[in-house]
């Protein structure tokens, strides 16, 4: 591809029908942005929302987004979970300011337009008008039906506690969308245990949303870049593991069993290990081995288009991607156990999540090169990505060194965007 190609096109040019090398355009072109947010997170898709465990008592909310739309995941009275959209029927505002909170119903402050929580209409202040000198004046005109007016209702599912929403009604049951086989690992972590929120963590990416699917499809960085998994045995080329996608390559998830191989300086060429470092601190690696993991002792989901499930030893997480605009992203980590985890386990997760996180051991490098490549991209938007690690094809595997998920996604990618 020549450097001299029109410096700023207007639509992708792949080459062939393969996906293996990736128009920068994919991640610098605002129409494209645009067209992505119309046709993955609006239409066709489930997006997470957040667990059940956020909101345990009727009348509690949070606050949250289906791509760059405000939505408010609630519990209403009766114990169901609506998502509705936090767009005032009336003038538009985005009334609910608050990220949590707990309330009867929700009201607008602009005009105090009320709803009840699954988001119908119920008072309209003056909606008769006003009487003075015997006569009534203004008001709603006299057809008007609060039936009409009420707020965007999301279609929700649940499963295991974790709640998804779409404003398309037509969307396909979360299962199917899922698939069997990316369904399997939603079980794995989610099999029913009522969930115990631990905390959040908040940060700005400065790169396309992308990016943080690809860094979750791509096996090939985290024992280069995490010098800190390598040198600590978390994470190593040569771990016993296996790639898994849907039949549509847009879900996969990333399954890897640590410590059955030899030292690492034996079987990587890995320059960052230094086999001299210790920890000061052992018990951030006191990982203590649970049931339900049945063998692999991390496995990485990523749900396209809007989450990621980390399960990495005893830290467990979601990690949702909330895109607002072609080069940022906000992404909002939600750490959790286990109802019945016991004390000493509760804090072992929480000592685990100081790997993860915007400040975590192997995650802040994470944030840092999707930052960089986004960089890359807008200073030459006609060039490509390199995406050949394991061949040029689609497919499963029982080893890591591949970016195959990647050019999965970007398959399912172009028949979407480009239909
Ligand atoms: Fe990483």
């Amino acid at each position: 591809m020549s450097e001299t190609s029109t410096v700023f096109p207007r639509e992708p040019r792949w080459e062939g029908d393969g996906t293996h090398r990736i128009p920068f355009l994919t991640y610098t072109s605002e129409e494209l942005y645009k067209r992505e947010l119309e046709r993955f997170f609006y239409k066709d898709h489930w997006c997470y929302v957040g667990l059940e465990a956020e909101v345990p008592n009727p009348g509690d909310y949070k606050r949250t987004v289906v791509g760059e739309r405000s939505v408010i995941m609630v519990r209403d009275a009766d114990g169901t979970i609506s998502v509705v959209e936090n767009v005032c029927a009336h003038r538009g505002m985005r009334f609910c300011r608050e990220r949590h909170g707990n309330r009867k119903d929700f009201v607008c402050p602009y005009h105090q337009w009320s709803y009840t929580l699954k988001g119908d209409l119920q008072g309209v202040p003056f909606r008769r008008g006003v009487k003075q000198d015997g006569q009534v004046h203004g008001g709603m005109p006299a057809d008007f039906n609060t039936a009409d007016h009420g707020l965007t209702k999301l279609k929700v599912a649940t499963r295991g506690g974790v709640v998804f929403a779409s404003f398309d009604h037509e969307v396909e049951p979360i299962e199917d969308y899922l698939g069997p086989t990316i369904l399997g690992y939603f079980d794995r972590l989610f099999n029913g245990r009522k969930l115990k929120i631990l905390g959040y963590n908040r940060q700005r990416i400065p790169g396309n949303w992308k990016l943080m699917q690809e860094n979750i499809k791509d096996p090939y960085h985290p024992g280069l870049l995490h010098t800190w998994f390598v040198t600590f045995g978390l994470w190593r080329a040569d771990n016993k593991s296996q790639l898994r996608m849907d039949d549509r390559h847009r879900h996969a998830a990333m399954i890897s069993t640590r410590g059955q191989a030899g030292k690492a300086e034996h079987v990587t060429q890995v320059s960052s290990f230094k086999e001299s470092m210790q920890l000061n601190d052992a018990s951030f690696l006191d990982i203590v081995p649970e049931p339900w993991w049945g063998g692999p002792t991390a496995v990485m989901t990523t749900i396209f288009p809007s989450v990621i499930l980390q399960q990495q030893v005893n830290s467990v997480s979601t990690r949702h991607i909330q895109p607002n605009g072609h080069g940022s992203f906000d992404f909002v980590w939600t750490h959790f156990g286990f109802d019945d985890d016991t004390e000493e386990m509760t804090q072992r997760r929480l000592r685990q999540a100081n790997l993860f996180g915007p400040a975590g051991f192997v995650s802040a490098d994470d944030g840092e090169v999707i930052e960089f490549s986004q960089q890359g991209f807008e200073s030459k938007p006609f060039y490509r990505t390199v995406a050949e690690l394991g061949g040029r094809e689609v497919e499963n595997t029982e080893h890591m060194v591949t970016e195959t998920l990647i050019r999965g996604m970007y398959h399912y990618w172009r028949n979407v965007m480009e239909a």
